[in-house]
This record gives C-alpha cells, structure tokens and sequence, in this order.
C-alpha cells in the first residue's frame, strides 16, 4: 500500500495546507517552509537517511568572488546527409564527453566533474524552429564511475559496465531513434549519432544524460546543457538579445572537505541508493555564489533547474519583479509578474528582469534564505530600445472534448518494513512490466496524475508538450482503502505562469493534477518520469509507446 508512515503522521498538514492554499502561493509570498518544508522538500529527512560525511560549508566561502561564466556556443563540426535520405546536408556537431577538474569557486581546489565538451554545463545550442540538426555524442569518458552506483537498481546490476550513457534532449519533439531511450546506452569508447528535427516552437530545452539506473549519478557529475531554439515569432518581439540575453543553469551539489564531488550514501550496506539528495551548495553556470556585471537596463535570462531534486523559488533582493515570458516550452500569452519564481528539476523559466534605475546596485538572486548569485548594476551603457511587448505567443487551450481517452496514473512510494523508502512506481508498475500507455499518434488524451505521496514530484513526458487543466485536493485515506478519488476542495487552476506550454508538471501531494496533451510528432517507445533523479532511477519511470494512427 503506498500510503506511507510520513503521510499519515503529515496528511492533515497536507490537507490543511492545500485547502487554504496551494505550496506555490507560499513560495511566491516568500515564505519559508515551517509545516510544509516536510512535505514539499525536506533536507533534514534527506540526510537522517544518509551516511554523515563532512561537507564544506557554502557559508565559509566568500561571496561573489568569481565572474559568472557563460557556457560557450557549440561549434558546428561540418555538414553531413540527412539520414533520412533528404538531399540537403545537414549541420553536424561532434560532442565528446569527458573528465576534467574545474574549480567551482575562486578559494577551492579543482572538482572533478563529467562533462559533454569537458564544460558544465556543456556548450549551448542554438538553432531555429525547423532546421534541423545532427549531433555525434561520443563517449569518451573512464571505464570507472566516481559516484556510488547501487546494482541493486533495476538496469543497474552489478554485471553491467560501470560507466555508460544515452543523451535525451529534454523537450524535443525528436524521433524515437534520436530520443535516448534509457536503455540505448553505450561504453566509454563509443558513440551514437543522433538527428534534431527541431520542428517546434521557440524554447529552452536542454540536453542530459539519460543512463539506466545510473542517470541521477551522471547527471551530479555533471552531464547537462542548454538547447535553444529560435523563431520568427520570438524574434520579433524584440526581446533582450546578446550579451544581454544570460542562460542560468542552476543546480545544488555537496563538496567533500577536498573539494569533491559528494554524493550521499544510504545507511544499508550494498545498498548505496538514497530516496531525495538535496545539496546545500547551490552552483550557476558552473560557479558558487558567481556576480555579473550588467548595465542598467532589460535583460533575459533562460533559467534551468538542473538539480537532481532541488525545487528553487527564485526571488531578488531588490524586491523588484521577473517578468516572466515562457515556460518549458517557450513564450507564454504574455508577460506574468512575479516576485517569486517556482522551479521545480527540469522546469524552464524564461524571464525578463529590469535593471533600469538600479545604478551602482548589487541585486542578489536568492533562493528562500539561500544566495544565488549577484547582478552588479554599472553606471551606464548604452541607451536601450523597445520595450517588453505585453504579446507574446498566443496559447491556444486543447479543448477537453477532443479528448479521445482519460487515464488515471497514481505516483506511489513503497517502503519497507522499517519505513524507509525502498522506490517509487507510476501507476504501480515496475519499469520492465508491459507498456500500458499506447496513446495514438495525432490524438489526445487527458491524464489524471494522482499523487498517493507525501513529495510534489516534477512528471515529464518525452517528445510531446501538453498544458495544465488543474489540481485537485483528494483524500488519500479514502484512496488507499476504497481506490477511489474522493476530492476534499475545489480544483485550482494552473499558475500563471504554467498557462503555456509544459513538458514537465508539478504534481503536489495529495492532489490530482490533470494534464491534457496532443500526441504530435513520431510514433514509437518513449518514456515518461518522474524528474527527481534519485525517484527516476528507482523505477519512477515507464515506457510509454505512441502508436501510428
Ligand atoms: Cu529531462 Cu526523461 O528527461
Ligand atoms: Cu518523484
């Protein structure tokens, strides 16, 4: 029964909480999380489940010592045929991963870290709506992993080879063959060859590393970029560009006193698995605590939550606004204004910040109590034109009718006999069961994800975007007894800022949160997740096959 020993000592906090309002209207207040830091993310849980192992204290290092570092733009290695027999040649990258040591602060020492273009995150991409591209993503890194693999995982045995990996370009609409599917990984030494169609919509997607059973370790160490893609549409808005158009890629880690890498451990022995890693370090574009120098005037920034579980609500200490113009899959109807940003893993946060009449500032970008990273605002510049438009993309909503199927997935977490948590299942099935998700090609569906967890977890779909109908407040007592969803409040509408176009959903706990999604693009075996990484490779992930219409 997925009911678990936390829920029931916090389901009426839960309950509570989500009557009288949702975690997000706190995050955005500012609020720190008394009750709710339990439910929704909980660092102390997450380490009374590790081993203790000294860490370096982020406080302990100066601030804003080290310029923000701005990933490089991938370089195009020549042109090469289509593989699908069109006569143009297409632009071709070769990306190799690699080991290398990079400090992440000005007083520490070097960190070893995996990265694609030896960089993390790696180089971005760049390219517009309908042209496409091909990637070589090329193995090159050690036979041995330096993170703690458990090979009591699923996909993870212990006769499999230590180091192995699959890229997925999050948020592509790319062919089953090109998506990464998580067991098409591969060996240091080897490569696959990978084409980007890029038929969609202007967005930030990214690239990461998609390994069976050992994603979450890849991942840490430091295998992540950006991919961006442009349009007409977007381009026309005039919206910051250049030098002040400023990708942010932000993730936690935890540094061993020597400067290393700390991947927490479980207490089981063998077992090295652990539930949810939060870490109190939180790194920018490859940098603790960065500063960037910007002129008084618009700037865009493309934000990442790259963590393996990390939520972040972004906030500045000017107390001035993000105007948020798109979501993971790009521009919204138009700007939304916040003061707080909540971004869960994998979530996408594309906003404008003002820095007109802060001369001589320095604004810093926290998350809750924590600092980020620091803007300091110079005396001049040059004089800026255009202004944010108030349209930006038009959404059109899927209307429910055109739904052709309704299915009802529950996210589940299992424990064992002392309540610790052992892995998660969608729907209650284990990776390698039969495919139960075979949506058609060109149709659409209406899914209810039903949180039976204490954890608000980010689901992500692969290859298609969808948009959020609402969430709903049920009660999970009832559930577990009866299997029936008997609702206990009113359905909240999505946030403003979840009002485009989504590939990864927040689905809280104790809540039905629908989503509606037209299955466009290729048919074929795809996955969906959970996009906690630890959740993802502990079965907290399944195929899902878009079958041809
Ligand atoms: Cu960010 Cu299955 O992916
Ligand atoms: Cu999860």
């Amino acid at each position: 029964m997925p009911i678990t020993r936390r829920q029931l000592l916090k389901e009426s906090t839960i309950l509570a909480a989500m009557l009288t309002s949702p975690w997000t209207r706190a995050a955005q207040a500012g609020l720190t999380w008394c009750s709710g830091s339990e439910v929704l993310q909980s660092d102390g849980r997450a380490l009374l489940k590790s081993q203790p192992h000294p860490t370096i204290n982020p406080n302990t290092l100066a601030r804003f010592v080290d310029p923000l570092p701005i990933p490089s733009r991938a370089k195009i290695s020549g042109y090469r045929p289509s593989p699908d027999g069109a006569r143009d040649k297409l632009p071709f990258y070769r990306i190799e991963m690699r080991e290398f040591a990079e400090r992440l602060h000005r007083d520490l020492a070097p960190t070893r870290q995996w990265g694609y273009g030896a960089s993390v995150p790696g180089p971005i991409f760049e390219t517009q709506s309908g042209k496409p591209l091909m990637v070589e993503w090329v193995n090159s890194l050690p036979e041995k992993h330096f993170l703690p693999i458990d090979h009591t995982i699923h996909g993870a045995e212990a006769n499999l080879p230590e180091v192995r990996t699959v890229v997925h370009l999050h948020g592509a609409k790319a062919p089953a063959d090109s998506d990464g599917y998580p067991e098409d990984w591969y060996i240091p030494g080897k490569s696959a060859t990978y084409l980007y169609p890029n038929h969609q919509d202007a967005a930030i997607l990214w690239y990461h590393d998609h390994a069976m059973g050992i994603t979450r370790l890849n991942i840490y160490a430091g295998l992540l970029g950006l991919f961006l893609i442009r349009d007409d549409l977007e381009s026309a808005l005039n919206l910051p560009s250049g030098k002040y158009e400023i990708p942010l890629v932000i993730y936690d880690r935890m540094l061993s006193p020597d400067s290393q890498l700390y991947y927490p451990v479980s207490l089981k022995a063998g077992a090295p698995w652990v539930p949810e890693v939060y870490g109190d370090t939180i790194v920018v574009n490859g940098k603790i605590f960065p500063y960037l120098e910007v002129e008084p005037r618009k700037y865009r920034l493309r934000i990442l939550n790259g963590s393996n579980g990390r939520f972040f609500a972004l906030a500045l200490s000017s107390g001035q606004p993000f105007y948020q113009i798109g979501t993971d899959q790009g521009l919204l109807p138009s700007p939304v204004v916040l003061r707080n940003i909540l971004l869960f893993p994998a979530e996408r946060a594309d906003v404008v910040v003002d820095f007109a009449g802060k001369e001589g500032q320095r604004i810093v970008l926290k998350h809750q109590s924590k600092e980020v990273m620091q803007f300091r605002v110079l005396s001049g510049g040059p004089k800026e034109t255009g202004s944010l438009p108030d349209r930006l993309r038009p959404v059109t909503a899927i209307t429910q009718s055109s739904a052709t199927r309704t299915r009802s997935l529950t996210l589940g977490e299992y424990l064992d006999a002392s309540g610790e948590s052992i892995l998660m299942l969608l729907n209650g099935l284990h990776w390698k069961m039969p495919v139960t998700e075979k949506p058609v090609l060109n149709t659409v569906e209406i899914w209810n994800l039903i949180n039976l967890t204490g954890d608000a977890h980010p689901i992500h779909l692969h290859m298609v975007r969808f948009q959020i109908l609402d969430r709903r407040p049920f009660d999970i007592f009832t559930y577990n007894t009866q299997k029936q969803v008997k609702f206990i409040g009113p359905p909240f509408p999505p946030e403003p800022a979840e009002t485009g176009w989504k590939d990864t959903v927040r689905a809280d706990p104790g809540v039905v949160t629908r989503i509606i999604i037209h299955f466009e693009g290729y048919p074929g075996r795809y996955v969906w997740h959970c996009h906690l990484l630890e959740h993802e490779d502990n079965e907290m992930m399944r195929p899902y096959e878009i079958l041809h219409s």
